[in-house]
């Protein structure tokens, strides 16, 4: 019996697509932890343990160790910038970031933005030389420039449905968001030959797919 795998998994929106890639590459993922309210799902038959995490805390617990890798999103991986190894783009959840207005938006003299990523906001327009106040929320972020707490924010765009139906429009894409497999530096190293099987599987699926 080799070492131990365990897997960081995102709960929410990306968890389905996640659960069926891994499936695909003919990992048995028990169809219990779907719709389960168990954090730690130990599957000893794969020799893997899935910890259920909210997305945003998966690159901690991959950095800290305490999962050897690790399934998130790019957004999430800009945001926080962990001391961990992106070994795979997943092609999965794919979206983008981008700048987001009011149709009519002119530019303001005491600029806000809004948003759920305020490192990578702040970066943007620190690199492009405009002085923003960047604000910081946690969800329905759209809400901002409609009642005139911000006048744009930088958020997720995935089908576009929550821009249409609040009237708002995209300035400019920062950047293509998609799923990655991350590994914590130390397990990589020690656990080289379990995580390098998943990961070739992975790439394989991934491949197919594309
Ligand atoms: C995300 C994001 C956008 C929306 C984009 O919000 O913040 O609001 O999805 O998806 P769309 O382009 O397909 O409409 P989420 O649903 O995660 O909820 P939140 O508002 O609580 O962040």
């Amino acid at each position: 019996m080799g070492d131990l795998l365990k897997v960081a998994m995102p709960k929410g929106r990306i968890y389905k697509q996640a659960a069926k890639l891994l499936r695909s590459a003919g990992l048995p993922v028990p169809e219990e932890i779907d719709d389960s309210r168990k954090l730690i799902i130990p599957v000893p038959e794969m020799n893997m343990e899935f910890i259920m995490a909210k997305p945003v805390d998966v690159p901690t617990y991959v950095e800290y160790g305490v999962a050897d890798i690790g399934i998130v999103g790019k957004d999430v991986l800009m945001e926080e910038n962990r001391n961990v190894y992106e070994l795979l783009d997943l092609g999965i959840a794919r979206c983008r970031m981008s700048v987001i207005g009011l149709p009519d938006w002119r530019p303001a003299l005491h600029p806000r933005v809004a948003t759920k990523y305020p490192n990578v906001a702040s970066q943007f327009f620190r690199e492009k030389g405009q002085q923003v106040e960047v604000i910081k929320l946690n969800g329905s972020i759209e809400l901002a420039p409609l009642i005139g707490l911000a006048d744009r924010i930088v958020d997720m765009v995935e089908t576009g449905q929550t821009l249409r139906e609040n009237g708002l429009v995209e300035q400019e894409v920062l950047f293509e968001i998609t799923s990655r497999l991350i590994a914590n530096r130390v397990s990589y190293r020690m656990k080289n030959e379990p995580i390098q099987r998943l990961c070739d599987l992975l790439q394989d699926t991934v491949t197919q797919r594309a």
